[in-house]
């Protein structure tokens, strides 16, 4: 079984990222996307620059009923469960070296997930529990000069990414406190977002998937990528891998329209879903 560091949320953090919520960000507009104005480093953008989501979330519907519950925690996870399953406790940032780790790429073959998200230049992209930005910071490459938005709710999380996008001059990688319920990016303006190995960790996933919801641009995608909890032969935690029935379940739920399930990588499901152009 492969070692993930997984911390309880410290309250500071949760502290600390609804205090950001004021720095929503604007380098993507509704489609079609302009390229951002280029700055001298990785940034993140002035509130005044956008209005957020924030406004919108405390509008947002209820998640249906009965979908939240709790169970006794498991030691994995966090007591509260969503549809059914345990939601896990998020990987620390003192997992970084295990997201960075040499073998990931013939072990997950990131190289081949990049590929089949199609990016292109000028495209808007997030990429939403971002991490240590092992996959933001290809993605900034692939889709400059448009934007690559990184977002965690773990501020070293965010430092290592922004440190890294600085030392590779990634002006377009533009890092997001988020937090546990919203994700901070502006509405309408996202054509992809990426979650990979993230939203199973989400303590609230109907106010965050809502919040992605809003945050794409009508027929903008989801690319969720979760490990199979189908395939025993997995080696990773249960709580940290999902079923695509549980992963199709979920989104339905939150107004998305599943598109399909690629299977060509080796752990993990990839799950498209869709912004319907007349949905919510
Ligand atoms: C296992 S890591 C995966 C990181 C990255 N996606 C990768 O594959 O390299 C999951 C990340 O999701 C973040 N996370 C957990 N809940 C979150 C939320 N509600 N919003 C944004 N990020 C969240 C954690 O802080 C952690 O950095």
């Amino acid at each position: 079984m492969l070692e993930r560091s997984t911390a309880r949320r410290p309250v500071a953090i949760a502290t600390h990222a609804i205090a950001c919520a004021a720095l929503a960000l604007a380098a993507c507009a509704p489609p079609p996307t302009p390229a951002p104005a280029p700055s001298a480093s990785p940034s993140r953008a002035p509130a005044s620059e956008s209005p957020t989501n924030a406004a919108a979330a405390a509008t947002t519907s209820a998640p249906p009923l009965g979908a939240y519950g709790e169970c006794d925690p498991t030691p994995d996870g966090i007591g509260r469960t969503y549809f059914g399953r345990e939601i896990a406790h998020f990987m620390s940032h003192a997992g970084i070296p295990w997201l960075e780790r040499d073998s990931r790429e013939s072990e997950e073959r990131t190289s081949a997930l990049l590929d089949a998200l199609r990016l292109r230049p000028g495209m808007c992209v997030a990429d939403i529990g971002a991490g240590s930005g092992r996959l933001t910071v290809p993605m900034a490459r692939r889709v400059a000069p448009g934007t690559a938005y990184g977002t965690d709710i773990q501020p070293e999380m965010l430092a290592f990414l922004e440190a890294r996008a600085r030392t590779e001059g990634l002006s377009n990688l533009k890092g997001i406190l988020g937090d546990t319920q919203d994700v901070h990016l502006p509405e309408s303006g996202v054509d992809l977002v990426l979650l990979v190995d993230a939203y199973h960790e989400f303590d609230h996933p109907w106010e965050m998937s809502r919040s992605i919801l809003r945050a794409l641009r009508p027929g903008g995608r989801v690319a969720l990528v979760e490990f199979r909890a189908e395939d025993p032969e997995v080696p990773i935690k249960g709580l940290h891998k999902m079923t695509e029935a549980q992963c199709r379940r979920e989104f339905e739920a939150a107004g998305f329209r599943w598109v399909r399930t690629d299977a060509q990588l080796p752990w993990q499901h990839l799950v498209w879903f869709e912004r319907p152009a007349d949905g919510p």
